[in-house]
């Protein structure tokens, strides 16, 4: 079984002018097998996002070694990464990041549309993930006429309509009332492990924390695995 990410010592130090470096990501061991779901907490400015940067292939280690879905990604070229992030794997954030100017069934399209699919199947599968996620119904909805907790269970829409089989959360119910984000958290867990998917969820919250299989804590770059969950 491929591993879904294996990262050896990897670090990540950002230089800017004269002041001083920022070891950002120092030195991380981390591994998660398909299906795992792991959960990340840590302090503000520990170096969380950053890491799922790198394991998106968005950002690039400065050292170690990184093998994600069974690619070397010190490896590939920023198109192939960009395509690997595309095609196998589901980013979740804390704004959302959906685009204003789409309505909601084609911010959920997108990462089809960006790997030409069809105009059918595009809307095929992405009406088939908007029900999943409870939204059915809301393909031609406009972003801005959605709450806070549909818009990220859109942004969950989007992250497993191409069937990815790594899925990397930011923070994702960060910006939601308790009650909303215990439910786009069950939904969350619940679509990706329906795909059988690895789960890496970056959060504040240890009840959050708490449902995933393994456990680790951030601080000042550096990642340490909790007691087992
Ligand atoms: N592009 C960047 N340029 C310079 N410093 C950065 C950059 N991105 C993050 N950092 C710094 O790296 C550290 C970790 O940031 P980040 O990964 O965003 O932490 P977290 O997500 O845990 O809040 C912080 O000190 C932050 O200021
Ligand atoms: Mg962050």
């Amino acid at each position: 079984m491929t591993a879904a990410v294996s990262c050896r010592s990897v670090s990540r130090v950002f230089r800017r002018g004269s002041l001083p470096p920022v070891v950002a990501l120092d030195s991380i061991d981390l591994d998660v097998q398909p299906g795992e779901f792991v959960a990340i907490e840590g302090p503000s400015g520990s170096g969380k996002t950053t890491l799922l940067g790198v394991l998106a292939g968005i950002e690039r280690a400065d050292t170690g070694r990184l093998t994600v879905l069974g690619h070397d990604m010190g490896r590939l070229s920023g198109a192939e990464l960009a395509r690997l992030r595309r095609v196998r794997m589901g980013l979740v954030f804390q704004s959302f990041g959906l685009v204003a100017s789409l309505s909601a069934g084609e911010n959920v399209a997108l990462p089809l549309a960006l790997d030409r699919r069809a105009a059918t199947e595009r809307r095929d599968r992405a009406e088939a993930a908007l029900a999943s996620v409870g939204l059915g119904g809301l393909y031609e909805a406009r972003t801005d006429e959605l709450s806070g907790g549909q818009r990220q269970r859109l942004g969950i829409a989007r992250a497993i309509v191409a069937e990815p089989e790594l899925v990397l959360a930011d923070e994702p119910t960060g910006s939601l009332d308790n009650e909303t984000a215990a439910s786009i958290l069950d939904l969350l867990a619940q679509r990706t492990a329906a795909l059988s998917a690895g789960l890496i969820l970056v959060t504040h919250d240890p009840s959050s924390a708490a449902r995933a299989d393994t456990r680790y804590r951030m601080r000042d770059g550096r990642l340490s695995r909790e007691s087992d969950a």
